[in-house]
């Protein structure tokens, strides 16, 4: 959004954000996710990106900036390039060598991942590579029924005790993994392998942390919340285009 629009906005946009402190956060913050949204695409420009160059996408960066990587987040987080990963993106087929996506993809829904690992698709180039990274929560269900106490004590330290709080009980773990922080959906290998060759790509696999195909992709967080819990896939963009099927006579 540009500063004269901004500047010529600024009344209605005050007067806006008065009316909803009326509201609870739980109704004012998907109203102004949408907004945002809403005038963040009306408004959104191409991402021009030299395919002749390498080039790397951070998707959901947050902060994060990355050496020779295009930062990707919502409108107005400050990332390099806002977008609504929920929506198509404005970038053009076939121009990215490598895609790094770390704890987002579990806040959107199956559907919107499923939109969103097209898009990946379409904007890698052939023999690209994209990591994703995502909570496994397989990780979570097999140490509560193998009743491995001290993996759930483990997670209570590291991840519920800065933010001030205490476990309840292990179930918690998977209560907070799946409904609070945003998250919108569940992943392990399986499902993402599902996903993953829907959206068209091929050599899935199950990788750790740290370990990859692409040195430049190796950007994983190493932070003991991340690596206790977090499930490391690659995959590619085949070099071989899809056959198109001919029909008699066409
Ligand atoms: C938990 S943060 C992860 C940030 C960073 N990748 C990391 O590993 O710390 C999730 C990010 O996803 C972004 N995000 C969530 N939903 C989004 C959407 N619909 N469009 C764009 N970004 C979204 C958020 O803005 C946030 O920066």
């Amino acid at each position: 959004m540009n500063r004269v629009f901004r500047l010529a906005t600024a009344p209605i946009r005050f007067l806006f954000f008065t009316l909803l402190r009326a509201f609870p956060e739980s109704v004012a913050g998907p109203i102004v996710f949408e907004t945002k949204s809403s005038v963040g695409r009306l408004f959104a420009r191409r991402l021009r990106v030299n395919p002749r160059l390498k080039n790397y996408m951070n998707l959901g960066s947050a902060n994060d900036r990355l050496d020779g990587y295009v930062a990707v987040d919502f409108f107005s987080s400050g990332a390099g390039y806002g977008a609504d990963l929920r929506h198509p993106l404005l970038i053009d087929d076939d121009v990215f060598d490598g895609i790094f996506t770390e704890h987002t993809l579990e806040h959107l829904n199956y559907k919107e991942v499923a939109g969103i690992l097209s898009e990946c698709h379409r904007t890698l180039k052939p023999g690209g590579t994209i990591r994703i990274i995502v909570p496994d929560l397989s990780i979570f269900v097999e140490n509560y029924v193998s009743d491995n106490l001290s993996w759930f004590h483990d997670w209570e330290r590291e991840v519920l005790k800065p933010r001030g709080r205490s476990m309840i009980s292990r179930m918690e773990a998977l209560s907070f993994e799946t409904q609070e922080h945003g998250h919108r959906s569940a992943w392990d290998f399986e499902t993402m392998k599902v996903f993953l060759t829907r959206a068209g790509f091929t050599k899935i696999c199950r990788c750790s942390f740290g370990e990859g195909s692409d040195a430049r992709l190796l950007q994983d967080k190493d932070a003991v919340d991340r690596t206790m819990l977090s499930l490391y896939v690659e995959a590619s963009k085949s070099t071989i285009a899809p056959e198109i099927t001919r029909t008699a006579g066409g």
